[in-house]
């Protein structure tokens, strides 16, 4: 009965999977998201929810979705149908798949833009724009940068013709390839610049920001920063949208669910980690702001690069091996689209991926404007130009969507999209896909390990998901729990 193939290719080996699996899971999100949304909560508290997110909701989610998509062997959705009905359930499981679609869409859309950002630092970081700058110059050449449409309009087209390109092609043949150094080489370099921050930066205050909690500051919006360490695990474990089901689809049989799982999540994390030691002393060094948003790591890594030896050339590597972290993401946030459209709409493989492709640039032209010339856009702003429905009083009340597209596609793909996709993954896993299934497809037997998951996915993660939200939202204070 059992599948063994899938029609879009198969990984060659496990390391293979395990590759771009981690080439998925370690982009932007580690070396850019991590430290900047770590930087507005505070620091260390945030880093301590984080790492209780990855173990108790992260990894048992991960192996779900693996397990998932390896024993569907086709796109999110066709394989939650296919599941579902294999297990007796309703076909509006497939429904979970198609949130992951319009995730997909949404997330790698302003992932292009600043995917393009760290293009165009590759350019000026090696042609010596950094040399001798200080923070206020690092902030103005940013500024400058990301004011300008054309620019980023350039560079996020560029960046989506790179991931078209790679799912074009199948992600076997390419993309096992590219992986197989390019992740080692973003390793080493990463540990470089920890050490350069260890000599030349504060290194001492950047331990303690990260890993001394300090609840006070965490305490005043505990809701929002819980919901946002609990999002950025699933944002950088690649979770809740179906691109670790699809890449699941194409593993063996014979690889154990369980240790892959580990090896991935253990290794984003410790890329998280390095980036955030790589960046906080730098950032007390110069008396930045660690809150400073999404350009933190492109205010502070310049001025770095601008003082070490040789900072041309490590600013130049470093920036192109980000670019290389965020290509091996991108492709896979585009490839469950795109095998969806080959499966259901008997398209090509290159006919789909350009479709899907185009239809991101769009909505990307929609974030890199609200940027600059869009910045006074608000989905508060578009809602209430709404004749009638618009004059609500309520809408203003919803802080969150005071905000650009950029940013409230950032916002509510991570902090409400893929937690709700990995919930419903969870429940399905653990209720509706009947005991033996999951036995036979972890093949791990049936002792504490498998018994472990069992009860991290049917109640730990659910309900801890289901309380971030209900404390995010303030429901709890609705039905006075608190
Ligand atoms: N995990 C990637 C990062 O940290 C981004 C990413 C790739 C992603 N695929 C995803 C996020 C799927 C959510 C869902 O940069």
């Amino acid at each position: 009965m059992a599948v063994t193939h899938s029609v879009h290719g198969m990984w060659s080996t496990r390391l293979a999977f395990i590759l771009a699996a981690t080439g998925s899971a370690v982009g932007l999100g580690n070396i850019w998201r991590f430290p900047y949304t770590a930087g507005e909560y505070g620091g260390g508290a945030f880093v301590l929810v984080y790492l209780l997110c990855v173990a108790g909701i992260g990894i048992p989610i991960m192996m779900a979705e693996i397990m998932l998509g390896r024993r569907g062997r086709q796109s999110p959705i066709n394989t939650m149908r296919m599941l579902a009905q294999q297990e007796g359930k309703s076909h509006l499981w497939s429904l979970l798949g198609w949130m992951g679609i319009i995730a997909g869409f949404l997330i790698l859309s302003f992932y292009s833009v600043i995917a393009g950002w760290t293009m165009a630092y590759v350019f000026r970081a090696a042609s010596g724009t950094f040399t001798g700058i200080d923070g206020a110059a690092a902030d103005e050449l940013f500024k400058g940068f990301v004011g300008d449409p054309e620019r980023l309009l350039a560079w996020h087209t560029i960046f989506m013709v790179l991931a078209v390109l790679v799912v074009a092609r199948g992600v076997a043949s390419g993309l096992e390839r590219a992986v197989r150094f390019l992740m080692p080489a973003l390793f080493v370099l990463l540990i470089i610049m920890v050490i350069y921050a260890a000599q030349a930066g504060d290194f001492d205050a950047g331990l303690r920001y990260l890993f001394e909690p300090d609840f006070s500051k965490f305490k005043d919006h505990a809701g929002e920063a819980i919901l946002s360490a609990m999002g950025q695990a699933f944002f950088s474990l690649s979770l809740g949208m179906g691109a670790i089901m699809i890449y699941g689809s194409y593993l063996h049989r014979e690889s154990s669910i369980a240790q892959n799982t580990v090896i991935i999540a253990g290794l984003d994390t410790l890329v998280a980690i390095l980036a955030g030691l790589a960046i906080f002393p730098i950032v007390f060094a110069h008396g930045l702001e660690p809150g400073s948003g999404p350009g933190l790591i492109f205010q502070t890594l310049p001025i770095a690069f601008g003082e070490m030896p040789f900072g041309s050339l490590f600013g130049a590597l470093f920036f192109v091996l980000l670019v290389f972290a965020a290509w091996t993401s991108g492709i896979s946030l585009l490839e469950p689209i795109t095998a969806w459209l080959v499966e259901n709409r008997s398209l090509s493989r290159v006919r789909a991926s350009i479709l899907s492709g185009v239809t991101v640039w769009l909505l990307g032209i929609a974030c890199l404007l609200s940027l600059n010339v869009w910045s006074d856009v608000t989905m508060l702003s578009l809602i209430q130009a709404i004749p009638g429905l618009g004059a609500l009083d309520f809408w203003s009340r919803l802080t969150f969507l005071d905000k650009g597209f950029l940013d409230f596609f950032d916002f509510v793909t991570a902090n409400v999209m893929l937690p709700l996709g990995g919930l419903l993954i969870a429940v399905f896993a653990g209720w509706a896909l009947s005991r033996s299934s999951s036995v036979d497809e972890l093949d791990m037997g049936e002792g504490l390990g498998y018994r472990l998951w069992h009860f991290l996915i049917r109640y730990l993660a659910p309900l801890a998901v289901l309380l971030v939200f209900l404390k995010a939202v303030g429901a709890l204070q609705w039905i006075g729990l608190e």
